[in-house]
């Protein structure tokens, strides 16, 4: 009983440990709705994007059926207005597109042909790196030192969770 709860409890801890691992180091890949197939008017984009965090170097994915819709980039006014006209770029290929976020800034995307209108648009805005990952995107080193490190975290906490469980 004791034991079980303890037990309970470590895991939680690791689990914790783990998404505070994932979160603004490697680039996060963030399904724009939460799914596969989620550019569709019957989400609320401005509830997804505030339980999310996104961070300089992360990406975005859009899943949509790309006979019926497309993904633009397009400035605040535009935004706003949801004008499709005179966007700054098309992110349309596919219907699995991505883009990733390589500003500190807040980016406007909108589906154009009119489903702007039905609440297709979402804003992201992407906060800096904090400083101790500066390099995001590239060096190899600066991976395998911050892997070392996890792994040395890793086996610190599983031998005091052991030791907690078993005392
Ligand atoms: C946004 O783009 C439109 C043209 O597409 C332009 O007329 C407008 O001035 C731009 N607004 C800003 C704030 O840059
Ligand atoms: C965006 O790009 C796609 C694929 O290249 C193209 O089919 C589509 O017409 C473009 N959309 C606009 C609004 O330019
Ligand atoms: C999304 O949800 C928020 C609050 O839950 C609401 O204020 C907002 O109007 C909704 N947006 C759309 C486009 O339905």
């Amino acid at each position: 009983m004791e034991v079980g709860r303890k037990i309970i409890v470590c895991l939680l801890m690791i689990i914790t440990m783990g998404s505070y691992r994932i979160e603004g180091r490697e680039p996060v890949l963030h399904r724009v709705g939460g799914g596969r197939y989620t550019w569709d008017p019957k989400i609320n984009f401005t509830n997804w994007a505030s339980n999310e965090h996104f961070y300089q170097g992360d990406w975005l994915y859009f899943g949509f059926d790309k006979h019926i819709y497309n993904v633009l980039e397009v400035n605040k006014t535009n935004y706003e207005k949801c004008v499709d006209k005179g966007f700054i770029s098309n992110i349309t290929r596919g219907g699995r597109d991505v883009f990733q976020l390589l500003e500190a800034k807040t980016y406007y995307f909108l589906c154009g042909r009119g489903f702007c209108f039905h609440g297709m648009k979402v804003d992201i805005n992407v906060e800096p790196l904090p400083p101790d990952n500066a390099s995001p995107i590239v060096p190899e080193k600066a991976c395998s030192t911050r892997k070392m490190n996890q792994i040395k975290l890793s086996s610190v906490l599983l031998v005091l969770a052991m030791t907690w469980i078993f005392l």
